[in-house]
């Protein structure tokens, strides 16, 4: 190799950008331990889907099996037509299908979103904490600063609802405060809903609803992921969609960028979105899991906080998180350390509903053989900044907007210095957690069976979708939008 050369290489890793450890890499020896109970292995931790991919889908994949020419970008028209009924039908958003992009799973997008909105360095992603790993990625990959609250520099907010691992779901209030303040400063607003469809507690809401953007779409994404709802994260299928400009924005360096969905795919993303009832029935699954789950871990004297949607609970014994890793390990229970999400999540961990039922059904069993808590780690004086990003942490707030640093907790945490016992309520007030029953599948006529059930009435259904009786709402209208982001940690 030349001097020359021999120079750029140097160059190219000085360059390289520094990225977080990947987090999954340190499971591996309590995968192991756990791999060795004598009733196998349960893994609750990465969260993949376990679930048969739908046959309806897996025929609209074969069927567009044949398919020598390039894929648009954009995709197909009945995709993005599929996409927009979807969203009218389920979500009461209403936009138009041009403004529709596939993604190739959202992860993808998630981590390059900065970079192909025109972000780059000196500037700003503000990221939800704890939180899925792949959004400081994303800021790190465009060389912009991730931070944890409003700041000076701010290009992108990302918001997650219902939260991955927290299950949190944000209300009306804390996103049109967040969508008001970030319209306010010229601030795009992305909010990642990909656990959208599975609300057990509380009916999460689109941040491209009208009682949340007063119906403009003017600065906002919503990214929505078919791989949980629809068994679908070995095809890598999601989009985008929101402010026109924005999504023409994408599409151009996507273009470029080939960042093209298989023809196969968007024809079995088509009919996942257009069929409501293997949606129905993944959810009953899921439903049943977490009751199983959560009564489990209750008897064991774990504390679930939030956890009101999504695909996890998100549980803490007081303990270090490593430590009910090892524990749960013992009993064959493989979950996932919240240090993974965030310096928030040292105490807690994240239970996935993605096991089989026959796994599933053997967890409270071996739960009553769990090893007793070690004593808590010390305290640190309550949640702290997140240790994972390098740069200037606790940020420094705007004028208008209190630092994020101050911000407190608003789930419960055992006392320091002292194990919780026993089953504990959760921050959700409700205790034990309930078998879902989200109204959207109570509608008349449905039944898990799905469409071969002769009394499935489908207006009913859909309407039943968006308008049912038992929607909370979060107190959505008449709300006063204030400058001042909340605390949407
Ligand atoms: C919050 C969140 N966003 C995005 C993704 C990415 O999903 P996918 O790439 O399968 O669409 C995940 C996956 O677990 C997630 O939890």
């Amino acid at each position: 190799m030349g001097p020359a050369a021999a120079t750029g290489l140097r160059q190219a890793r000085h360059r390289r950008v520094r990225l977080p450890d990947f987090p999954w890499d340190a499971l591996t020896p309590f995968a192991e331990k756990a791999r060795a109970h004598p009733y196998g292995l349960v893994d609750l931790s990465v969260g993949t889907p376990v679930d048969a991919t739908p046959l309806v889908v897996q025929h609209a994949l074969a069927a567009a099996a044949n398919a020598p020419g390039y894929p648009t970008t954009a995709g197909t028209p009945e995709l993005r037509d599929a996409a927009a009924g979807w969203l009218a039908r389920r979500l009461g958003v209403i936009v138009d299908p041009s403004a529709v992009l596939p993604v190739i799973g959202t992860k993808e997008l998630v981590a390059q979103l900065p970079g192909q909105l025109g972000l780059g360095p000196g500037d700003r992603v503000w990221i939800p904490t704890p939180a899925y790993p792949t959004y400081e990625v994303g800021a790190l990959l465009a060389r912009c600063e991730p931070v944890l609250g409003p700041a000076d520099g701010v290009g992108l907010v990302w918001l997650n609802t219902p939260a991955n691992p927290s299950g949190r779901v944000l209300t009306v209030d804390e996103m049109r405060a967040v969508v008001g303040w970030a319209r306010e400063h010229g601030i795009v607003v992305a909010s990642d809903e990909c656990y959208i469809e599975l609300g057990w507690e509380a009916r999460p809401v689109s941040v491209l609803h009208p009682d949340v953007c007063g119906g403009s779409h003017e600065g906002l994404l919503a990214v929505h992921s078919l791989s949980k709802r629809s068994n679908l994260a070995g095809y890598r299928a999601g989009f985008v969609t929101g402010d026109p400009r924005l999504v023409a924005g994408l599409l151009e360096v996507r273009r470029h960028a080939g960042a093209m969905l298989p023809t196969p795919v968007q024809a079995a993303m088509t009919a996942a979105l257009a069929d409501d009832m293997h949606v129905a029935e993944q959810r009953a699954r899921y439903a049943n899991r977490r009751a199983v789950l959560a009564a489990a871990l209750a008897v064991a004297g774990f504390t679930i906080e939030h956890s009101e949607a999504g695909l996890y609970l998100w549980a803490t014994r007081g303990e270090d998180a490593w430590a009910t890793v090892d524990a749960l390990a013992t009993v064959g229970v493989l979950v996932a350390p919240g240090v993974f999400y965030g310096e928030v999540g040292r105490r807690h961990v994240r239970i996935a509903l993605t096991g089989p039922d026959a796994q599933i059904a053997t967890v409270p069993e071996r739960m009553a053989v769990l090893p007793p808590p070690q004593a808590p780690a010390p305290s640190v004086g309550g949640y702290r900044p997140d240790a994972r990003t390098t740069g200037a942490h606790p940020v420094t707030a705007p004028s208008s907007a209190p630092s994020s640093a101050a911000h407190q907790p608003s789930a419960p945490r055992p006392p320091a210095g002292q194990p919780v016992r026993g089953p504990q309520p959760s921050s959700t007030g409700t205790g034990a957690l309930p078998v879902a029953t989200w109204p959207t599948y109570d509608a008349p006529g449905y039944s898990t069976s799905g469409h071969d059930n002769p009394a499935y009435d489908k207006a009913a259904y859909d309407k039943a979708a968006y308008d049912g009786a038992g929607y909370d709402g979060n107190g959505g209208h008449g709300v006063q939008v204030t400058t001042e982001p909340p605390d949407i940690r």
